[in-house]
């Protein structure tokens, strides 16, 4: 069985970045180093990470001393000036795609816009983006929530970094229309795509797979949403798709016949777990393989 890896798949730039800068501090402090939440939703690394002296931690209360390694996701500005006012070393791993969304949020809001970030309100990125508005954006989902928004005249949108596209695009389409009638607000819009590319290209590369192979392996976090986003685009392709963490979840029935096997993972997955998952599914696939011979043997 042939094993296809997506073109597209693994840890993103953010990600990538955020665990290095957490290296990096870990290796130039002796003090405590913790992340507030988990840095990246998978279980291996935050353990890896734990074994290093990166601890996590759910309340800044539980820091007096040490280094504070931001998320990728950024937070919102007062976690910053409570990290400064207990005295904690900042290092901020905020993806720079993730700044740019907090810094045009702020910014409009100073100019007096009404923000409005089409995303999942309960994301730590989009608190932290709310946040940079001093609470006042508005958080919409999709199209519907669009069409009831309270609005002031000028509005600002932007979005979450791992929106897709046709949504963040539905989304404007609808305060373009409320735009134009008459009376109704807005009556200045100004659109700000801040989505990363990297989620899309993941996503479309993980669904050009899906349609070329006989079964889909994707790795990835169970908590983590760009993961089972994936499975999901890999299962409405048709494909039988299965979602793990680690390669000792892989079952060899699974590749029973398959003469193409797809896997792709998500972007807080590292290179070694997919390496790993890889060389596992080959194996499986050549004692399937061997099973299967063995069968038409007795049969004979
Ligand atoms: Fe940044 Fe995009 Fe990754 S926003 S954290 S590079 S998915």
């Amino acid at each position: 069985m042939e094993v296809k890896r997506a073109a597209s798949a693994g840890f993103c730039f953010g990600v990538k970045r955020a665990i290095e800068l957490a290296l990096q501090a870990r290796a130039e402090n002796t003090g405590r180093i913790f992340t507030l939440g988990p840095l990246i939703h998978n279980p291996q690394v935050v353990r890896l990470l734990a074994e290093k002296g990166i601890e996590v931690i759910q309340d800044l209360a539980a820091a007096a001393e040490g280094t504070l390694v931001i998320r990728s996701h950024g937070v919102e500005p007062e976690v910053l000036a409570a990290a400064q006012e207990l005295g904690l070393k900042v290092v901020d791993a905020t993806c720079p795609f993730v700044k740019r969304a907090q810094e045009l949020a702020r910014d409009l809001t100073e100019q007096g816009y009404t923000v409005v970030v089409v995303g999942d309100r309960e994301h730590p990125e989009v608190r932290g983006i709310v946040g940079w508005t001093g609470g006042r954006a508005q958080v919409v989902e999709g199209p519907e929530e669009a069409a009831r928004l309270p609005l002031l005249p000028r509005v600002g949108v932007i979005a979450q970094t791992t929106q897709p596209l046709d949504n963040f695009e539905a989304v404007v389409a609808v305060l373009r229309r409320r735009l134009v009638k008459e009376g109704e607000a807005p009556s200045e819009l100004r659109v700000f795509s801040t989505i990363c590319h990297a989620t899309a290209e993941r996503q479309q590369a993980a669904r050009e797979l899906a349609a070329q192979v006989d079964v889909m392996v994707v790795v990835g976090g169970y908590d983590s949403a760009n993961t089972r986003k994936l499975a999901a685009i890999c299962r409405e392709s048709g494909t039988p798709t299965y979602h793990i963490e680690t390669a000792d979840q892989l079952k060899s029935e699974w590749f029973a016949g398959a003469r193409v096997a797809g896997l792709t993972a998500g972007a807080s997955t590292p290179d070694w777990i997919i390496e790993e998952v890889e060389r596992r599914m080959k194996e499986l696939a050549e004692n399937a393989q061997e099973e299967m011979q063995m069968a038409d043997f007795r049969t004979l």
